[in-house]
């Protein structure tokens, strides 16, 4: 997979993508992400990048023309250019959930745009953008973060990233469920016991019981979550159980 990251902070990129699973998936040829100042698409003197909003009003507002010249300069050495994700991190976008990192996973190249300062032109948003993503209902300085976060969660899922030990079979959000408590060594922690079940080594019992914290810790900390969850069969009747033995 291929990423474009189009930022005026690109720097603030290379800590991240400098740890070992990004240096590792890089190596290995699974990703390839490619950091593009803005700033070096602009033409006059000062290579401005922002001006003052048309209608009046505080802050800059980010110029379309740097930003539309460095998404068609990435187009252009696409092999899937018509067929590329433009994807502009800010809060008005619809909110970034697994899901979506799912469907991202599945292309070839991505193009992120991260705004900044009061915000970007609306041109950039209705006619270079494909879509528009938040990360939360909340307002940062820029899609840097944002970016990062996305990349993030979309790159661990491309196949191979991960190393096997490390798979996303199991965990928070792949079901649309919350992850159940995992445990390692010590089995006594300052008097803090691990759960007995899961040293049994009986582990039709020990899955029976994750299924059953899975639920329990949704329904407690996330009920927003179990409606639209992929629930079994089995899923509704531990459900049920909770709720008769009064669990919220
Ligand atoms: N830019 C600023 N805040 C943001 C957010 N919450 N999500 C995506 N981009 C942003």
């Amino acid at each position: 997979m291929r990423i474009d990251v189009l930022t005026l902070f690109p720097d603030m990129f290379r800590a991240v993508f400098g740890v070992s699973i990004y240096q590792r998936a890089m190596d290995n040829g699974l990703v390839q992400i490619n950091l593009h100042n803005i700033r070096d698409y602009t033409h006059d003197r000062h290579h401005t990048v922002d001006d003052t909003p048309y209608g009046g009003g505080p802050g800059m507002v980010m110029k379309p023309e740097p930003i539309f010249e460095a998404v068609e300069a990435v187009k252009a050495q696409s092999e899937a250019s018509s067929d590329v994700p433009v994807i502009l991190l800010t809060p008005q976008g619809r909110l970034f959930d697994q899901k979506i990192a799912g469907e991202l996973s599945q292309y070839p190249h991505l193009i992120i745009i991260c705004g900044h300062y009061e915000g970007v032109d609306e041109r950039v948003a209705e006619h270079m953008a494909t879509d528009r993503l938040s990360i939360g209902d909340y307002v940062l300085t820029g899609g840097e973060l944002p970016a990062m976060v996305v990349i993030d969660a979309v790159v661990r899922l491309v196949p191979g990233v991960l190393g096997s030990s490390e798979s996303p079979v199991s965990e928070s959000h792949m079901d649309g469920l919350l992850e159940y408590p995992q445990y390692t060594r010590p089995s006594d922690f300052r008097g803090w016991m691990v759960p007995d079940i899961l040293l049994s080594g009986d582990h039709a019992r020990i899955a029976r019981w994750r299924q059953e914290q899975s639920l329990r810790r949704t329904l407690e900390r996330r009920p927003d979550l179990i409606n639209k969850a992929k629930l079994s069969p089995e899923d509704r009747k531990i459900l049920a159980q909770l709720a008769s033995s009064g669990a919220k």
